[in-house]
């Protein structure tokens, strides 16, 4: 059943406080955006469409521009959904914010993306500590189009269900690696690196630091590494982790992780700005900037 949309927005993410969850799904209330709602789609649109030039990967690029989306109006669910279904089987679900664990887990296994309904305050344009529209809408379904990476998620969803049940920690190993992957990832193409990260793309700020600032570590990807990795939620990543392509995402995630869990349980967290002798270094860090408490 389709709830009435109601803004529910917390004043800090997932980790920190107690947030109140919601697990409604809503229809988009698409008629009641303000102009000032379109206003600041359209402003952040334009702003990351040129700052992304030469900085996102080539499947985000492409993908987005299949949606046909435009700076002139937030768009709506359905719209896309007509592009989405046909093509890799997602499906985009209104809800107003952050899902409890296993509700979001549930919708991924089932190839449904929940997108919050709400988007930022002018205030906010530049930061805001939880999803909106903006993140959600333009940051994460363009990939879902990726048929590699459309089947990864769903993986990703089922594996969390599977997790749930095995306890905390598992859950937090399998966190790392959606943070790292799906919300913060970089990749190596032939032009160079690029972003895939959804948290990424949709920050002006983060899309140049992640990619030009001396400040962060560069690593390619390990699994198990980052699994047992910290992350930021109130900063920019200190580590940043590339991978050769989606298809190396795909095949390092496709064996049963339970034993996996078993294993990381006996191994000690990584704080997230550290660089490990066995790592593959693309760039070290300066350590720039960083504050020394915070990791999660
Ligand atoms: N294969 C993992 C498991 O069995 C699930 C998974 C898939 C996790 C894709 C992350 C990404 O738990
Ligand atoms: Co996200």
């Amino acid at each position: 059943m389709n709830a009435q949309p109601r803004r529910v927005e917390h004043q800090q993410t997932d980790k920190g406080s107690v947030p109140v969850y919601t697990t409604a799904i809503v229809e988009q209330p698409w008629s009641s955006y303000s102009r000032e709602d379109h206003a600041t789609w359209a402003t952040l649109f334009e702003r990351q469409r040129e700052v992304l030039v030469g900085r996102a990967c080539r499947e985000f690029v492409d993908n987005q521009r299949r949606f046909g989306i435009t700076p002139d109006a937030i768009p709506k669910f359905e719209d896309l959904n007509r592009v989405l279904r046909p093509t890799t089987g997602w499906e985009l679900i209104g809800v107003e914010g952050l899902l409890p664990e296993l509700t979001f887990f549930e919708h991924l296994a089932n190839r449904r993306f929940p997108v919050t309904w709400w988007i930022r305050r002018p205030d906010q344009i530049d930061y805001i500590s939880e999803p909106d529209l903006f993140h959600d809408l333009f940051g994460h379904v363009p990939l879902l189009l990726e048929p590699m990476f459309a089947d990864y998620m769903q993986a990703y969803g089922a594996g969390g269900v599977k997790a749930h049940s095995v306890g905390a920690e598992a859950l937090a190993n399998l966190t790392r690696l959606y943070w790292y992957t799906v919300e913060f990832g970089l990749i190596k193409q032939n032009d160079g690196l690029r972003i895939y990260g959804s948290g990424i793309v949709s920050s002006k700020g983060e899309s140049i630091y992640s990619l030009e600032s001396p400040a962060p570590n560069r690593i390619g990807f390990d699994l198990m590494r980052i699994m047992r990795t910290r992350y930021r939620i109130d900063t920019y990543q200190k580590t940043y982790f590339v991978i050769d392509s989606f298809e190396q995402l795909m095949r390092a995630t496709e064996p049963d992780f339970t034993p996996y869990y078993a294993e990381l349980a006996a191994l000690e967290s990584i704080p997230a700005g550290n660089v490990l002798d066995r790592d593959r270094v693309y760039q070290r860090g300066t350590g720039e900037g960083w504050s020394q408490d915070g990791d999660v």
